[in-house]
């Protein structure tokens, strides 16, 4: 009943030029998916993409969003500016901006009602650390995350989350199947918690982390996994079509 969603994170690759050539690539490929495609670009490539992707079914996607309407904060991008260009998702909180922007559970908060309010699908991202996973907090870290990221959201299943633990990003090393599974059946449990069973249940929920075109069909064989979010194997058409093709 959750349609699965296959997100490519193109982070800081790809300039405008780059990124036409590379979606344009992408569109044929990926015409007859029976999942969500979105691809979130670098904030200068949106104008270029979004008129790439129109009349496809690729959606657009942006990386980050401020939380403020407008107002002095230099170097932010607000959600209505977003949304001018049709961009229908935004990642917020990745685990990058985490480490090296100095985001936290209150800015991505804030960042997820800015999107919610100008009528963005966040893609809330959470995850733990190698360090966190091998002492046993994975779990109290992913509650704190849930709790106070996502706080005063009314239903749960009108974001996607995204789990990516932190040591799975661009490592070539991928949680195992069963691992992710478990993982995110916690997570559904805790939004069961917080919000109500029935948005928990209904709420998508991607696994993240080296995901590619060989270990895909196995994570996406997981009754609780309803995507990814793709990094590196996001920048070659090939790759990103046979990860949205997990199912052939
Ligand atoms: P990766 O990145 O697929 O390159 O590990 C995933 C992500 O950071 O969203």
């Amino acid at each position: 009943m959750r349609k699965p969603i296959i997100a490519g994170n193109w982070k800081m690759n790809n300039t405008a030029a780059q990124g036409v050539e590379l979606v344009n690539a992408i569109k044929p490929l990926v015409k007859d998916a029976q999942c969500d495609v979105v691809v979130c670009v670098p904030f200068t490539d949106i104008p270029a993409v979004s008129e790439a992707v129109k009349g496809s079914n690729v959606h657009l996607g942006a990386q980050n969003v401020h939380f403020a309407e407008k107002g002095a904060y230099t170097g932010e991008i607000s959600a209505a500016m977003l949304k001018e260009f049709g961009v229908e998702y935004v990642i917020i909180g990745h685990s990058e901006r985490r480490q090296y922007f100095g985001e936290t559970d209150e800015t991505v908060n804030k960042r997820m009602h800015a999107a919610l309010a100008a009528g963005l699908i966040p893609i809330v991202c959470v995850g733990e650390s190698l360090e966190e996973r091998e002492s046993g907090k994975t779990e109290s870290v992913l509650d704190v995350q849930i709790r106070e990221g996502l706080k005063g959201l009314d239903d749960v299943s009108k974001i996607v989350i995204a789990y990516e633990p932190v040591w799975a990003i661009g490592t070539g090393k991928t949680a195992t199947a069963e691992q992710a599974n478990e993982t995110i059946a916690f997570i559904r449990k805790t939004c069961a918690e917080v919000f109500c069973p029935k948005c928990a249940g209904k709420v998508r929920i991607q696994y993240g982390g080296s995901m590619n075109a060989k270990n895909c069909k196995e994570l996406m064989a997981m009754p609780e996994i309803d995507g990814g979010l793709i990094g590196g194997a996001s920048l070659k058409a090939e790759d990103f079509s046979a990860i949205v093709h997990y199912d052939r």
